[in-house]
């Protein structure tokens, strides 16, 4: 961090709201309503507060549908810098407190609607669960593979509940979740809005058109998506595009099987890949291949592929 992007953050919070505003994306992601809600100032008043603070660096907008979330940056020394300046606010200070209040009740809104839709798809979860290997095993391994490389940035392509960035968490410096579903991801953000998944967030996107830049990320995970791909191919061409050197791409998913039947039940696609579609696919887009690992279940076997970008 250079001394003029400290002066020019500490510059864009030397302001009340705006330094109200800063607290409470510390503790998560809200839209320009919600802020208007929780301070009780008019919606132009807010969204010129935002701008700035967006301006300096502070924080980031990502767009979700109709609706605009505005984050912290993540980045480690934007989130120690937000600690150190909300550490001199008390506790005891009246707005604070009252911003404190409105904001929870925000967020247990939030947690019965994600409860709600969640319980709707869960049980469907559940069936297929019953015909493969325990998630356990599966997401041991990737916790091994993750925790052996220690990358500072990882992505989820469908990251669906957050579960696997949730796992993955303690061996990374970033995390990134991206899916299509905005009710996916209202799950996902109450799931992560926990101590010590702070430096994990979520947003919207398409597998086919991740919105990162290239070579941002060094660990890309795929686990259990694929298989909702019309076009796998275009999704290896992201993976890799958003990959660094030497970065590494993990794709969990079934092995070939015949159940016609979740075409229709689970809006699969694909019934499950060999390991020459995936490796070939690995290799069209300058990934090398590890050998394979298989989970054999009940009735379908996972298969955990590993690709490494030279
Ligand atoms: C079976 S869930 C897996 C979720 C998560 N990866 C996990 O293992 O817990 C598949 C997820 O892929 C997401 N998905 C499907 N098509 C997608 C696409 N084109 N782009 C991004 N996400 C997609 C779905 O919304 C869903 O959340």
């Amino acid at each position: 961090m250079t001394l003029d992007l400290v002066v020019r953050l500490l510059k864009s919070v030397s302001d009340e709201s705006r330094l109200r505003l800063l607290a409470m994306c510390a503790r998560g992601e809200f839209t320009v309503t919600e802020f208007v809600q929780i301070m009780g100032q008019s919606q132009p008043r807010v969204s010129r507060h935002l701008k700035i603070l967006c301006d300096a660096g502070l924080l980031e907008r990502v767009r979700e549908g109709n609706f605009v979330f505005y984050r912290l940056v993540n980045s480690a020394e934007i989130r120690s810098l937000t600690q150190q300046i909300l550490a001199f606010i008390p506790a005891s200070d009246a707005r604070a407190r009252s911003d404190q209040l409105r904001l929870n009740q925000i967020k247990d809104a939030r947690l019965d609607a994600a409860e709600k839709y969640f319980q709707q798809v869960a049980s469907k979860w559940e069936k297929l669960r019953s015909l493969h290997v325990e998630d356990l095993d599966v997401e041991r391994a990737l916790c091994e593979l993750v925790e052996r490389e220690m990358p500072e940035t990882l992505l989820d392509i469908g990251t669906g509940t957050g579960r696997i960035l949730e796992i993955l968490a303690p061996f990374i410096m970033s995390g990134e979740g991206v899916d299509l579903s905005p009710e996916m991801l209202s799950v996902a953000r109450t799931n992560l809005d926990k101590p010590g998944l702070e430096h994990c967030r979520v947003r919207q996107g398409n597998m086919y058109h991740l919105p990162y830049e290239d070579s941002a990320f060094d660990f890309v995970t795929l686990h259990q998506v694929l298989h909702y791909a019309g076009q796998p191919a275009d999704v290896f061409a992201e993976i890799s595009r958003v990959m660094r050197h030497s970065g590494t791409a993990v794709i969990i998913d079934f092995a070939p099987h015949n159940h016609e039947d979740f075409r229709e039940e689970f809006q699969h696609r694909r019934l499950g890949f060999s390991d020459s579609e995936i490796q070939g696919l690995l290799s069209q887009f300058h990934l090398t291949a590890s050998p394979p690992i298989e989970f054999p279940g009940r009735e379908l076997t996972v298969t955990l592929w590993t690709g490494r970008k030279a």
